[in-house]
């Protein structure tokens, strides 16, 4: 896993939501291991950091964009373009709204369906643009005797398929969506040699989810987990090893869904 990321045809990985949390920690991980990363994300200096963190001669080149903005994605992308093209992204920029269902303001499911579930959309379909339209050279960018274009994971999320604890109607819905969105995509970008996956966390602190309770073992039989086992799901379908792997919502949540109650 630590080898360097097989990335078909060199380009670029293109992280959203990269100045913090999951994706800035993703970011991270392509970075160290060789990959050039496209860093996105609403927060510009947060961006900056990342970029100084990984040290002067970095290939992280940071895209401020909003990404439930067409025009701001098409933007960043474009750095992609400059770097030989996206050929894996990975979809982490998300917000949520916890308020009972019953408060909901039209503007809060706005916002939570703009940017978690247009947004991810909106990348995935302009790295999906750019991995079809890969010049791969003589071998056709295949590995295994398939064709190998691209790999895009989606960050879903365990209450995409069960709600939890907590109130926020517009942020499980966002996130049920984006399962189905990446088992549509999958069908669709299988011949075209485009794998797309989505890794569905239980609870990790960032700054979105806060630090975890007192009591560390928590609703999860294994315990809390970190950011870092995020991205490790996140590398491996990233990776050659999950080749024959696309449409696939990969759990990574210390067994809080096998829970009965
Ligand atoms: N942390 C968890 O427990 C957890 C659990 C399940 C799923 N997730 C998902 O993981 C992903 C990453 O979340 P995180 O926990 O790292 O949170 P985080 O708040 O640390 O990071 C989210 C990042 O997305 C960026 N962002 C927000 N709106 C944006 C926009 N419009 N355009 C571009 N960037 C934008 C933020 O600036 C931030 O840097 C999210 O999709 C989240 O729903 C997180």
């Amino acid at each position: 896993m630590k080898a360097a990321m097989d990335i078909p045809g060199g380009g670029a990985v293109v992280v959203t939501g990269a100045a913090s949390g999951i994706g800035r920690a993703a970011a991270a991980a392509f970075h160290e291991l060789g990959a050039s990363v496209v860093a996105v994300d609403v927060d510009a200096a947060g961006l900056d950091d990342l970029r100084s963190r990984l040290g002067g001669r970095s290939r992280c080149v940071p895209a401020p964009a909003d990404v439930s903005s067409g025009p701001q994605v098409a933007e960043a992308f474009a750095r992609a373009a400059e770097l030989g093209g996206c050929r894996v992204l990975v979809n982490a920029a998300g917000i949520g709204i916890n308020k009972p269902m019953l408060d909901h303001e039209e503007n809060d499911w706005d916002r939570v369906i703009g940017i978690n579930l247009r947004g991810s959309f909106l990348c995935l379909q302009e790295a999906a643009r750019q991995m079809t339209r890969q010049d791969m050279g003589e071998d056709g960018g295949k590995t295994s005797g398939r064709p190998d274009r691209g790999r895009i994971i989606n960050i879903a999320s365990v209450v995409g398929f069960r709600p939890g604890p907590i109130p926020e109607i517009a942020y499980d819905t966002s996130k049920g969506a984006v399962v189905q969105m990446t088992r549509s995509a999958a069908l669709e970008m299988a011949p075209h040699g485009v794998r797309v996956n989505a890794v569905a966390p239980g609870p990790v602190p960032t700054n979105l989810f806060g630090t975890p309770p007192v009591q560390p073992e928590g609703p999860m039989p294994l315990g809390y987990g970190r950011v870092d086992d995020i991205v490790d799901a996140v590398l491996f379908l990233a990776s050659e090893r999950a080749r024959w792997i696309t449409g696939q919502i990969l759990t990574v949540d210390g067994g809080w869904s096998i829970r009965s109650g």
